[in-house]
This record gives structure tokens, sequence and C-alpha cells, in this order.
């Protein structure tokens, strides 16, 4: 730590000194200063010493936010394109990263038209993967096969497993420090797998790694305000547990705003719609894919809310599949605190109702089936 800041504070002291000789108006060949000039400069002189300093940093110019690249791996996909459009939206993305093993120029240029700051690149097929990652601060993987009716996320277990296999091994490469958004399902093996890559390739951090269980809370948000009638904007409700039928567990006695005209078939019935909301999706859709615009959507929420937290923005909570210590599962999705290095705090489950006590241990023994299957996959 303390080395690359004296190396640092090295280079703003070279860069603020030629600064100083260029505004002096040094000859280069007498070396002698211009002082005439001298007073009249200062004011422009902090500008520049001020811009030196917001370079290194990496600031726009623009906005002053900090500049930060987001890459998409499987962007000309069904989520992939929805997400790229609402990345590009976002104000605090400068680069976005567009890869694909095909389609990925006509979405590109496609999205690169729209006029919001932020620049779009589209990269396609392995040879053009390392720089599409290169000095990526998020890279949000929504790469894979989608389910179709009557299959299981585990099902797609056989495809995605290698596809988040070879994408995490040149994440490792390319980035090893950016945060890991992984949309890919099954998201409880393949976040496992991430985690194994990471760790054979020397750059794993806990921090750094999260399931995206965003739209989980996104729908139990939305039935939840239906139900219990209040607006829909206004509702939190934290969904715990992993991203799979059981495994998804929505803390409906912990959602706000409160209310008393929820029965307990209510919220059974309730929890059993947030559980199979992808499956109600995926039989809509008749076999054209899974849920494709929410997904886009709640991926974008919580990659915003990872921005946010890179940015130093104060108290910004999402629920997210991250390593933790909440159960005795070394994986788990519970309320997480985001700040720049990530993960800043895994948020405990709070008081249960009995109903969720016992959702919690159903959940346990699936769950941890998943997670060993992961682990044991990416070592084999
Ligand atoms: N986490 C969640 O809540 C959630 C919700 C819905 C879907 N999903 C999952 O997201 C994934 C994508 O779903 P979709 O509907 O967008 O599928 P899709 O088939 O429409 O798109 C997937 C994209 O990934 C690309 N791809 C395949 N192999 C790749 C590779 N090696 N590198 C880069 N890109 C590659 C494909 O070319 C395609 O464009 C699926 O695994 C799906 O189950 C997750």
């Amino acid at each position: 730590m303390v080395a690359p800041v004296v190396v640092l504070c090295l280079e703003l002291v070279v860069a603020l000194h030629l600064v100083l000789r260029r505004r002096r108006g040094y000859s280069s060949t007498s070396g002698q200063p211009e002082r005439k000039r001298r007073a009249a400069m200062r004011p422009s002189l902090m500008r520049s010493a001020s811009q030196v300093l917001r370079r290194r940093r990496g600031y726009s110019s623009t906005s002053g936010q900090p500049e930060r690249k987001v890459a998409i791996l499987g962007a000309a996909g069904g989520i992939g394109q929805p997400l790229s459009l609402l990345m590009k939206l976002n104000p605090l993305v400068s680069s976005l990263s567009l890869y694909d093993i095909a389609g990925t120029p006509g979405v590109a240029a496609d999205v690169s038209h729209i006029n919001a700051p932020a620049q779009v690149k589209g990269f396609m097929g392995d040879d053009q993967l390392g720089e599409a990652l290169e000095g990526s601060d998020i890279v949000i993987i929504p790469a894979g096969v989608p389910r179709k009716p009557g299959m299981t996320r585990d099902d797609l277990f056989n495809i995605n497993a290698g596809i988040v296999k070879n994408l995490c091994t040149a994440i490792a490469k390319y980035c090893p420090n950016a945060l890991v958004n992984m949309i890919s399902n099954p998201v409880n093996s393949t976040v496992p797998i991430a985690a194994e890559v990471f760790k054979k390739a020397g750059t794993y951090d806990e921090k750094k790694l999260f399931g995206v269980t965003t739209l989980d809370v996104v729908r139990a948000k939305t039935f939840y305000a239906g139900k219990a009638n209040v607006p829909v904007t206004d509702v939190n409700v934290p969904v715990v547990g992993g991203h799979a039928g059981i495994t998804i567990l929505p803390l409906f006695s912990q959602a706000t705003p409160a209310t008393n005209a929820l029965s307990d078939e209510d919220i059974k019935a309730l929890t059993k719609r947030t559980q199979d909301g992808g499956t109600e999706v995926v039989e809509a859709k008749a076999g054209k894919g899974s849920a494709t615009l929410s997904m886009a959507y709640a991926g974008a929420v919580f990659a915003n809310a990872c921005l946010k937290g890179l940015n130093g923005v104060p108290d910004v909570v999402e629920c997210s599949f991250v390593q933790s210590t909440v159960t005795e599962l070394p994986f788990f999705a519970s309320k997480v605190k985001l700040g720049k290095n990530g993960v800043e705090e895994v948020l405990g489950l709070g008081q249960l109702s009995d109903f969720e006590k016992e959702g919690l241990e159903n959940l346990k023994g699936e769950l941890k089936a998943s997670i060993e299957k992961g682990i044991k996959f990416a070592n084999a």
C-alpha cells in the first residue's frame, strides 16, 4: 500500500514541477524564469495543477465523477442488449465495453449512437476478450444459455459452468481488481466456480465477487406492493439465501412499508411466487428464453449500486450472493453494504418469522449441494 502511494506522490511532484517550469516560462536555452509573467499566471497555474491531479485520479473533466469502465460479457444476448442500453444511460459509466462471441459490432454501433457520455466499444471472440476487459472496474456476466420450459437453473450447469470458467480465467488475467457481477445461471454454482478460478490464479478477493440476485428483490417488491396495496416505489424487501427455487427466501416480515393486511397464507403465496418468478416468465415466453428485460433492469440496478460504492457514496446496501459467514454455508445471499473496495460489510439476517426460519433450514441442503457442485467443477 505504502509503495504505490510513494510512487504516486513522486509522480505528482514531477508533474507539478513540469507544470511550474512551463507556466513560469523557463527558457529552454538559458533556464531563466520570466519573472514578470509569474504573478499573472498564478490562477491558471492552480488550474493546471488541479487538472494534473484530477487526470492522475482518472476523473472525467466534464462530469467530475471518477472515470469508470464497465464490461458486459454476453452483451449481444437477451439480457446483454437491454443491459448494455441501461449501462450506456448510466452517468457514472465513462467507458462501456460490450463483449460476446457474436453480434457485438452491431449492438455496440447501435448503443453508441445514444447521446449519453459513456464511450461504447464492441469486442467479439476470444482474440478481443483481453482488450474488452483491460482496465474494467466492473465486469457483468450474462453470458450463457437461458432456461427453456421444464428446465431448472441447474439444468444449465453443463454449458454455463464452462463459459463462466473461461471468462473468469480471462478476468483474472486482464482485470483482476474488477468487481464481478455474476448473472449467468445457476448463480448458486457459477459464483463458487468464479471464486475457485480466481483462487487458482491468486487473484481472489471475496469483496469483489457478487452473484446478482437483484431480480428476486425486484420481484418480491413488485408482488408485495400489489398484494399489500402500497406504492411499489416505496417498498423494500430483503431476499436472502440463494438464487434458485426454494433457496430464494424473501423476508416479507421485514418488508417496508409494513402492513397488517397480509395473512399467513398471503405471505406463503408471495414467497412461492417470488421463488417461481423466473419459471413464470420462462413458461410465458414458451421456449423463447427466460427473463431478459426485468433481469437487465435488475442487473443495471445492482451495477449502479456497485459504482456508487466504488465512488465512495455512503450507505449503499443491496442483497447479493457473496462469500459469507451469516450461516454455515460459504456463500449466501443477504444484504451487503457496498464500498470503495466492493463488499464493505455482509449484513446479518435480522429477526426472522417462524415461517422464514423454516424456509432458511429447508434451503440449506440444496444450496450447499449447488455450491459444492460448482467448487468440484472448477477443480476437476
Ligand atoms: N441472475 C439472474 O437473476 C438471471 C435471470 C435471468 C437469466 N439469467 C441467466 O443469464 C444468462 C443469459 O440469459 P439470456 O436470456 O441473456 O441468454 P441469451 O442466450 O439470450 O444470451 C446469452 C449470450 O451469451 C453469449 N455467450 C455465449 N457464450 C459466450 C462466451 N463464452 N462469451 C461471451 N458471451 C457468450 C451468447 O452469444 C448470447 O449472446 C443465462 O444463464 C440465464 O439463465 C440470470
